[in-house]
């Protein structure tokens, strides 16, 4: 029985990716080994760490001449530390679009100043806010993807002040110029593969500008120097996120995942303006291609809609607390059928009532 999973995170890869994950669990390429007890320091995972790296790179259209790769642990959350213990050395400017942003905002602040250029805050971050830069920063830092509030960034700032985009939950989900971005972050769980890794791409320009006097384990350039493998990395989630950065390449890459991540935002989105049962959170401009969110109109049809997604095996749709109602999140290896699904339901409970 297909289940239906919009799930935000940890969230669905494609089957093949699961099947070939659990192969390698028992047995990794007929070594007759398991991936879980080979060293990190084997042929055969330092191989897969290589050809993870340099896919993400690849999917990306950024060369190694330029950036840098690396797996690293403690998920986004580290990264809202580990990029201000790195580079803040004045002020950082920050765009405050949703909590992601506000938890980066309040870990910077433990390492020097912080000017937050636009916040939507008040309207509970329903939009990405406008900002223009009037002096110079470390750095400035943004969310491409709102991953509770369903917004997502579609214009970043041409400026020479570099650029550090939490990508979390977009990441190798749409096409765009990457060496626009100095440092990108994204935790594995939303649409590269399980909890555990966080894929950072660093500008080769900003390594050579860090303070050696910094713990090992937050220092970027001795992450870079050890090819990622200072300490043990987790090897099963940058196993699994290799499966699925290869089945991204056979798919045609970032560029026909987009074409295909647009028509299933696109059908869901129809379907929630044209719906009178429906409203959407997020403005139109601002709206996300990965988590949709909506409210139905009357809370009164609530236990109705929620049992017809139910026999309709639809699971993991209810919004965050934050903003309640409905997120539909829907990841690279989310089918357009699946949304079908969705769309269908929303539709029958129009019809019904
Ligand atoms: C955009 C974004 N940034 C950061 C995080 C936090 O990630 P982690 O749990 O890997 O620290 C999340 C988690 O949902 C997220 O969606």
């Amino acid at each position: 029985m297909k289940i239906h999973n919009f799930c935000a995170g940890p969230s669905i890869l494609p089957t093949e990716v699961f099947e070939q994950a659990s192969n390698a669990v028992k047995n990794l390429d007929n070594s007759g080994l398991s991936l879980l007890e080979i060293s990190h320091r084997s042929h055969a995972f330092v191989d897969i760490m290589d050809e993870a790296r340099d896919l993400a790179l690849e999917l990306l259209n950024l060369k190694r001449s330029n950036y840098t790769p690396l797996f690293l642990q403690g998920g986004a959350s580290t990264q809202f530390l580990m990029t201000a213990y790195n580079f803040l050395k004045k002020e950082a400017a920050f765009l405050n679009t949703g909590t992601w942003s506000k938890k980066a905002i309040k870990e910077a602040k433990l390492f020097g100043k912080v000017d937050v250029l636009g916040s939507s805050e008040n309207e509970n971050f329903n939009h990405i806010p406008d900002f223009t830069f009037s002096k110079e920063y470390d750095y400035f830092h943004c969310t491409s993807n709102n991953t509770i509030f369903g917004t997502q960034m579609n214009n970043f700032p041409k400026t020479n002040i570099p650029i550090f985009c939490d990508m979390s939950s977009d990441i190798f989900s749409r096409v765009l110029d990457f060496s626009t971005f100095d440092l990108i972050y994204a935790g594995a769980q939303k649409n590269m593969g399980p909890a555990g890794a966080t894929l950072v791409i660093i500008s080769n320009d900003l390594l050579e500008n860090i303070n050696e006097n910094i713990p090992s384990m937050m220092n970027y350039k001795i992450h870079a120097d050890k090819s990622s493998m200072f300490n043990t990395p987790p090897v099963f989630s940058v196993y699994v996120s290799l499966l699925n950065m290869r089945w991204l390449k056979k798919m045609g890459g970032v560029l026909e995942i987009e074409k295909n991540n647009r028509k299933k935002a696109q059908l869901l989105y129809s379907e929630i303006d044209l719906n009178p049962l429906f409203k959407g959170h997020s403005e139109l401009k601002d709206r996300s291609i990965m988590n949709a969110t909506f409210n139905l109109s009357d809370d009164n049809f609530k236990d109705t809609f929620e049992s017809m997604l139910s026999d309709a095996n639809i699971t993991a749709l209810a919004g965050h607390r934050s903003v309640g109602g409905y997120r539909a999140s829907m990841y690279n290896a989310m089918s357009l059928d699946s949304v079908k699904i969705l769309v269908e339901v929303m539709s029958e409970l129009e019809s019904k009532i």
